[in-house]
């Protein structure tokens, strides 16, 4: 242990992972009904969104089938829909209403992140928000610039970045 693990530790805790507690937040005021998150892995994230809003569908995708073992965990959630997809692509198959809340958190390259922002922007209500996570990563450098002066930074929330755009 040194001084630079230490403050590693510290940076990570302070300037926090409290995004999901932001997300459930923001679609508990939104009074969301449709939720989809791009990227499921563990379900951690698409778990806390399905009990923090009953009255909302959590869709959430990803092309790794693993992740429907970790969304069955109990306590279940009936109201998660888990996909096996691509995320772009998923976009064309969705048959959900108009969606109050995306969340972009994928694959971390401007390519695939660009990708699903342009394949489901057309899915999102107005008024609806759209969720950018891991922005600082390398890689992910020119998903800001792309996105526009539209996009709120709220990189306190994840150390690896973090972002919303309202859509008009
Ligand atoms: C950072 S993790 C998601 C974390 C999750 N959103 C959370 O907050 O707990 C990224 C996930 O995206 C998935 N993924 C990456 N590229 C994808 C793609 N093109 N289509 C679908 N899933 C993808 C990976 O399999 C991985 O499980």
């Amino acid at each position: 242990m040194n001084k630079e693990a230490i403050l590693e530790i510290y940076n990570f805790i302070h300037r926090g992972n409290n995004y999901v507690e932001f997300l459930c937040r923001l679609a508990q005021q939104m009074d969301a009904e449709s939720i989809v998150e791009l990227g499921t892995n563990i379900g951690t994230t698409t778990r806390q969104l399905a009990g923090a809003c009953p009255g909302a569908i959590v869709y959430s995708i990803d092309f790794n089938t693993e992740s429907q073992k970790h969304i069955q965990v109990e306590p279940t959630f009936r109201n998660i829909e888990f996909s096996v997809w691509d995320s772009v692509s998923a976009s064309h198959e969705y048959k959900g209403a108009p969606i109050d809340l995306l969340f972009i958190d994928a694959d971390h390259t401007l390519e695939n992140t660009i990708g699903n922002y342009k394949a489901w922007l057309p899915l999102v209500r107005p008024g609806g928000i759209i969720v950018f996570d891991d922005l600082n990563l390398p890689g992910m450098e020119g998903v800001a610039p792309e996105i526009g002066e539209g996009l709120i930074r709220l990189d306190q929330l994840h150390h690896s970045g973090f972002g919303c755009i309202i859509k008009q």
